[in-house]
């Protein structure tokens, strides 16, 4: 048995996995020097941004999509055109990216989390419906790791009590629930195209919905408060800028045009790294769901049974990263754990929890969600988006798991 580079022995491989994201060519640079050239560099004057919207559109199932400078301010955007207010109450997944639920304070709202699935790390549809009270206006569902949550127990839930779905599908690019595109499944979607994500321009982000109503909300609100077809100078709301630059449109297009064939080469890499796990106790992927038609891999994510493994989540990353097989522990804080929340550094006058506004009572250094507590802190482990477009990467990983597994017993004992 080859001895495990942590304690000593030779790497599975010294240079680790090949990466290389983002993946850019020559039309990258091309569309990047059209735009420079033209001068056109807002999105009035040209018309890179629009033809993004119209085939992002297209990609992800939704009649209008609307381009804005992140993800976190199109959550934003999202959550002001489904008229969500100050002391209404949104319901949000425990394990995500902080945005997920800290859009919801910068709209005056506020974050209830719900507990998410073992098997999964989706939120819980039945969790959902325990913490719904009178106030609740709102689900934030989050596809985490491009992994769909269950979308249909999801709708009807919310139907049946009246709230707004808003589907953040910041890790979802290419993702199918049913063969319908992430994002255009709820109310609203929203996406972001932050340099690490399977589609980017360095920094972007968009809106999508299948509803006219709601799109002309979102765009007023992203063009502060101007109304498409507006003159200049005639604001009939209030809101920020948020618009998204010609440069942002021109790439996010010529991205797009890889993304499907990306997304391919993931799906295809994930299903051989998941019949690579199969006989190795104590890693498990998500579980399969026939549902999901298309997954768009911005994360894989592993879930680590210690007890089955025979050592500590944290030892066999550091035994992996040896190898030259590094993972990473995700979003493994529950996000009302994280300083903002349990702190509850909400400003001066405390608002929206303590200013008036609230009717409820929220205290987020008392919420916990036991599994989202369980997962994160002992299971969760993720494989970035990158790793999944080499299968060379994919068989680093599997014979580095299977050399630690084997390794255990000294793992353990040299701790
Ligand atoms: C789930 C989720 N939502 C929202 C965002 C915010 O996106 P951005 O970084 O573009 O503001 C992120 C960013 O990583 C995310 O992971």
């Amino acid at each position: 048995m080859p001895k495990t580079a942590l304690l000593g022995g030779k790497p599975v491989s010294a240079a680790g996995y090949e990466l290389k994201w983002p993946v850019v060519d020559e039309e990258d640079v091309e569309a990047a020097k059209r735009v420079a050239e033209s001068g056109a560099w807002w999105r009035f004057d040209g018309k890179e941004v629009e033809n993004f919207e119209k085939e992002f559109g297209r990609c992800q199932d939704a009649r209008y999509v609307l381009g804005v400078a992140n993800g976190t301010v199109a959550l934003e955007v999202a959550l002001r055109a489904c008229g969500i207010e100050a002391g209404d109450e949104v319901i949000v997944p425990a394990i995500t990216f902080i945005a997920s639920a800290s859009a919801v304070l910068l709209v005056q709202g506020i974050p209830v989390f719900a507990d998410i699935l073992e098997d999964t790390c989706q939120i819980d549809p039945a969790d959902i419906e325990r913490k719904i009270t009178e106030r609740t206006r709102a689900i934030v569902v989050v596809h985490y790791g491009g992994y769909p949550a269950d979308m249909d127990d999801i709708l009807s839930i919310a139907r049946a009590h009246g709230l707004k779905v808003i589907e953040d599908a910041a890790h979802a690019h290419g993702s199918e629930w049913r063969g319908t595109g992430a994002g255009s499944l709820g109310d609203m979607g929203t996406f972001s195209f932050q340099q690490s994500k399977t589609l980017t321009c360095g920094e972007g982000g968009a809106v999508a919905t299948n509803s006219e109503d709601l799109y002309n909300k979102a765009f007023a609100y992203h063009h502060i408060g101007r109304v498409i077809g507006s003159d200049k100078y005639e604001h009939t709301s209030v809101g920020p800028n948020y618009r998204m630059n010609e440069f942002q449109g021109a790439i996010l297009r010529t991205q797009l045009g890889k993304l499907l064939q990306q997304t391919e080469t993931r799906m295809k890499n994930a299903a051989i790294l998941a019949r690579g796990l199969e006989d190795l106790p104590g890693l498990q992927s998500l579980k399969k769901d026939l549902r999901i038609t298309r997954r768009g891999y911005y994360l894989y994510v592993l879930l680590f049974d210690e007890e089955a493994f025979g050592i500590g989540r944290e030892r066999f990353m550091q035994a992996m990263k040896a190898e030259g097989a590094e993972l990473l522990p995700g979003n493994s804080v529950p996000v009302y754990r994280l300083p903002a929340f349990r702190e509850m550094s909400f400003g001066r006058k405390g608002c929206p929890l303590t200013c008036g506004h609230y009717q409820g009572k929220m205290d987020y250094s008392r919420v916990s969600c036991p599994v989202a507590e369980k997962v994160g802190g002992r299971r969760l482990m993720v494989l970035l988006n990158e790793v999944l477009l080499k299968e060379g990467n994919i068989r680093l990983f599997l014979e580095a798991a299977h050399k630690v597994y084997e390794n255990r017993a000294e793992l353990l004992e040299k701790t």
